[in-house]
């Protein structure tokens, strides 16, 4: 399987991996973005909410998409295009993963909820940020990279959130020595902090624990 996002690869790239036996996934966070995934021939969709860690998957960085619950956003997509569902983007329990495949996802997927787990390679400092009291908020910002992306609200944040041009990939260089530095110095007022608006969910455990809680099979 590969999956995109930012954007849609060329027609032919999608034939070419097809043709090869590779699965290929688009992630999309609007009816009109799983439209024109649709067009270009993927097998599936990713549908990424607002609520999704990390950066957001939108077409059009400059207007990023308004939140949706997810289960409306799969509603939207379903009405829209005739292709497999895999839903994403604040799933933090089995009630929330329950929600998306009744809505009609035929798949969930997870990233803030393994982030805390044993596999992951999240560094300590933003596995301990992820649950620490301190970090109250997420917010969808451009200031670490240029493209918008959920993060705990930190120094960085309130004090560049504001002036950040829209400038991925060029921003994410050029605060990239900086984040580094700041990550192996534990400073977490400087850190990307990914996480998604379930990120207090997130547990240490291994990783298969999380998926099977999450499936509602603990
Ligand atoms: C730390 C982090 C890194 C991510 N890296 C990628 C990536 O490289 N490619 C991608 O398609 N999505 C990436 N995502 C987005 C996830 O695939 C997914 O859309 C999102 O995590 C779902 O929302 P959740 O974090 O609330 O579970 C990343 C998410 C996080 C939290």
């Amino acid at each position: 399987m590969v999956s995109f996002t930012f954007g849609l690869p060329g027609r032919s790239i999608v034939a070419e991996l097809r043709k090869a036996g590779t699965v290929v996934v688009q992630t999309v966070t609007s009816a009109d973005e799983a439209r024109r995934a649709a067009e270009i021939g993927v097998d599936a969709v990713i549908v990424q909410a607002s609520a999704a860690g990390g950066h957001s998957a939108t077409f059009t960085p400059a207007h990023p998409p308004g939140a949706v619950a997810l289960p409306e956003l799969i509603t939207r997509v379903r009405g829209a295009v005739p292709l497999p569902v895999i839903a994403a983007g604040g799933l933090a329990g089995p009630a929330d993963v329950a929600d998306v495949l009744a809505a009609g996802a035929e798949a969930a997927m997870v990233g803030t909820a393994l982030l805390r787990t044993d596999e992951s390679g999240a560094s300590a400092p933003h596995k301990a940020a992820l649950t620490d009291p301190a970090f109250d908020t997420t917010v969808i910002t451009r200031a670490f990279t240029g493209r918008p992306a959920r993060a705990l609200r930190n120094h960085f944040v309130e004090r560049y959130d504001r002036v950040a041009p829209v400038g991925y990939p060029a921003l994410h260089h050029l605060t990239g020595r900086l984040r580094r530095a700041a990550t192996a110095a534990g400073d977490t007022r400087l850190i990307h902090l990914w996480a998604g608006t379930g990120h207090r969910h997130a547990r240490t455990e291994p990783a298969a624990r999380t998926f099977a809680r999450l499936a509602g099979r603990l």
